[in-house]
């Protein structure tokens, strides 16, 4: 079996389920050390003994400083570096129209989905890949390239990290490399008000015809993560089944086939 980064090591916030836990899961199988982090350090090892021998699993709040230092000091000193971060924990706490919000939720939105990839991708470049260069990988998501009702104060979030994985490119180029992955509907706890009522709606909208898996994404964090995308950096990669092209006149063209 190919290890593209056998003697890596990566960091994998909010992945005790979902896409986290499916792209440490590939991280891992390509090779690496990988820490996962959660809410609950419970929660962040029964998803590391998941995930196989080279995992670690640390209970850390997403935007909580001292325990996402503490999280990195903690991966160095038990595998040697910091080689990829995947800025994965998300939340949207925020349903509904964006002027229906209250401060509370826009700001706890934005802390995990834009502050928190900012600090932790401050704490692996001062603590190594600063020195030793590495690869950040930011999961955005579709709503951050597109607009659409209920999730306005997430999609912004996204759009601003999407924006921000831009700006962190240029920032710490040539050593350390920024990307993002924008995901579509894909079958996850967070995303179940989307897609657990109606799939089959969702599956008449995507020309691949099936809503996304974790592992779909998990494949692409790890491509953005290994050397096979090493001249890439401050892009955005959309993992949709074609949903975002599925918008507008291509729906309309599949709408058309679907029912001929
Ligand atoms: N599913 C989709 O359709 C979709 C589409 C586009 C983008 N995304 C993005 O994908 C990412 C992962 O979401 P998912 O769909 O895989 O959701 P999920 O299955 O609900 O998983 C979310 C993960 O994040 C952790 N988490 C939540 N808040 C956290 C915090 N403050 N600090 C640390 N960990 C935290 C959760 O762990 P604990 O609960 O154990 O703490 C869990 O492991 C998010 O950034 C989301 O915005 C998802």
């Amino acid at each position: 079996m190919s290890e593209p980064l056998a003697g890596r090591t990566a960091i994998v916030t909010g992945a005790s389920r979902g896409i986290g836990l499916a792209a440490a899961a590939a991280l891992h199988d390509a090779g690496a050390n990988v820490v996962l982090t959660a809410r609950t350090e419970e929660a962040a090892r029964a998803a590391a003994d998941s995930v196989g021998p080279r995992a670690l699993g640390i209970g850390a709040h997403a935007t909580d400083e001292d325990l996402a230092r503490a999280c990195v000091e903690r991966t160095v000193e038990a595998f040697g570096s910091v080689d990829v971060l995947v800025n994965n924990a998300g939340t949207n706490p925020a349903y509904g129209p964006v002027l229906a919000q209250d401060h509370g939720r826009f700001a706890k939105t934005l802390d995990v989905n834009l502050w928190a990839p900012i600090l932790w991708s401050r704490l692996v470049v001062d603590a190594w890949m600063g020195e030793h260069g590495g690869s950040i990988v930011n999961t955005a998501s579709i709503g951050g390239l597109s607009v659409g009702p209920d999730l306005g104060i997430y999609h912004v979030s996204k759009a601003a990290l999407i924006h921000l994985t831009k700006q962190l490119a240029i920032e710490l180029a040539p050593s350390i490399r920024v990307n993002a992955v924008a995901p579509g509907v894909v079958r996850t706890k967070l995303a179940e008000a989307l897609w657990k009522e109606h799939e089959g709606a969702v599956v008449e909208r995507t020309p691949l015809a099936r809503i996304g898996e974790p592992d779909d994404v998990g494949a692409a964090v790890l491509f953005l993560a290994s050397s096979a995308s090493s001249w890439i950096t401050g892009e955005t990669l959309v993992i949709d089944g074609g949903q975002m092209i599925g918008s507008g006149a291509a729906a309309d063209a599949l709408a058309a086939r679907v029912e001929g």
